[in-house]
């Protein structure tokens, strides 16, 4: 178990902040997949390095190269961090995962108006929409507990007879925290002559990835992920995948940087990384990734991965005893998961009690579907049809409620949870008096 003070690897955990009655309270984060707070390395990074900062690629000052040696030894850091392989991979700094994907996407699109990509009913919208205008798109299925169904990948791969050049898949889901096999699914996607992305923006802070090398069947030929949910706040994300991909083309923003000479009539391209990167890059954004990618290997991906399980385990065990709860994932302690509980509690709407926990207790959770609306609402249906309760709210605004986990969080905190969500259940008719129905 991590010791508690590993809490003081984070900024704001102590961090007081007023509740609806005017008294102030120890805020409480359970909203870590959305973002994380900084570490405070991170933090001490940017300013340790800030007297030298200047222009990366763009000055022959003796600050400018060493801005420029730093953000180019990042690359290696992060490859280093989920095992890319330098001698194939490229690392490209973007501003998250979102723009890595949508890079990514102009990237492969190769005019074949046959090429499909399949994505999967789990996907959060950034690894669905950037495909859709581009490709036919496919989704893989999800089974009844709504985890990733192997079953399906394959069917479909058998369906499109060779057509499909990419899954894109997500390392770990946002909405109910199952982590996926990513290489047994990389090793099915090859058998097909299929490539796989990645999703890497849930996993990385979570659990260590291993890209493995390229002869290996189980490769991950690309990977993305944004700092910002490993406690690198500055908007830095990575772009992980092979120089070849990258070398053909012009990329889809062009400008400063992403040249190597222009004529009124010609342009020669950079190579990559640094024809994908148009304009001056993030460097303190990057320098923040790399730190926290160094915080989390100190810590240890295992110990980190443990112990949020730990309070995943405890979570749900003690949430089982509160009256009305529906819990929107599968409860099998032994299947891969990162600290993600996705719940609504019976009559009462999900962004009413995501409200009066923050209000009441000073917990922060996400509510509503998390950019994977396709996702959550085939979560509440699945969970009306066990319980076979049709919800009028949920279908009017459909969403859940939802605890994510990080590193710095302890028992203590869910033991407040529990307090509050009880309260709740207990005075559920006082409040939808006094709110109304949302
Ligand atoms: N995709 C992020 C989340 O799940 C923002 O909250």
């Amino acid at each position: 178990m991590i010791p508690y003070t590993y809490r003081n690897l984070v900024m704001g955990v102590d961090t007081k902040i007023p509740l609806d009655n005017g008294n102030y309270t120890v805020s409480i984060n359970m909203d870590n997949a959305a973002t994380t707070p900084p570490f405070v390395q991170v933090l001490q990074e940017i300013v340790n390095f800030a007297p030298m900062y200047s222009s990366v690629h763009r000055g022959s000052g003796c600050k400018s190269r060493f801005s420029t040696d730093l953000y180019e030894a990042s690359r290696v850091t992060i490859a280093n961090f989920v095992k890319a392989d330098p001698a194939h991979d490229t690392v490209i700094f973007v501003k998250n995962t979102t723009e890595a994907i949508n890079k990514l996407s102009y990237r492969l699109c190769n005019g074949n108006e046959k090429s499909v990509v399949l994505s999967t009913e789990m996907e959060h919208h950034s690894n669905d929409l950037p495909w859709r205008n581009k490709f036919r798109v496919d989704y893989v299925g999800v089974d009844i507990n709504g985890r990733l169904s192997l079953n399906s990948l394959v069917e479909k791969l058998e369906q499109y007879q060779g057509d499909v050049i990419l899954v894109a898949v997500t390392g770990a889901s946002n909405v109910t925290g199952y982590l996926n096999p990513i290489h047994e699914i990389a090793e099915i996607a090859h058998k097909y002559q299929a490539k796989i992305l990645v999703d890497g923006a849930q996993m990385v802070p979570h659990i260590q990835i291993d890209m493995k090398p390229f002869d290996s069947s189980q490769h991950i030929d690309y990977l993305a992920f944004s700092g910002h949910k490993m406690y690198a706040p500055f908007g830095a994300g990575v772009l992980i995948g092979p120089i070849a991909t990258f070398k053909k083309g012009a990329p889809e923003y062009t400008g400063g940087g992403t040249v190597r000479t222009v004529t009124r009539s010609n342009v020669t391209w950079a190579d990559p990384p640094h024809k994908e990167e148009a304009g001056t890059p993030n460097l303190m954004g990057v320098l923040a990734l790399q730190a926290a990618a160094k915080v989390l290997n100190t810590v240890g991906m295992e110990n980190i991965s443990r112990h949020e399980v730990d309070l995943w385990k405890y979570t749900v065990n003690r949430l089982r005893s509160i009256p009305g709860i529906v819990l929107h994932c599968d409860l099998d302690p032994g299947k891969p998961r990162i600290g993600i509980i996705p719940f609504s509690l019976d009559g009462i709407h999900h962004s009413l009690v995501a409200d009066i926990m923050s209000g009441e207790a000073g917990i922060a959770v996400r509510s509503g579907c998390f950019c994977a609306q396709p996702y959550v609402r085939k979560l509440i249906k699945l969970a009306q049809a066990q319980t076979c309760k049709k919800d009028k709210q949920s279908r009017d605004r459909p969403g859940v409620i939802r605890i994510s986990y990080g590193l710095y969080n302890d028992f203590r905190e869910i033991d407040v949870l529990i307090q509050s969500l009880s309260r709740i259940v207990e005075r559920k008719d006082y409040y939808i008096k006094k709110y109304g129905k949302p």
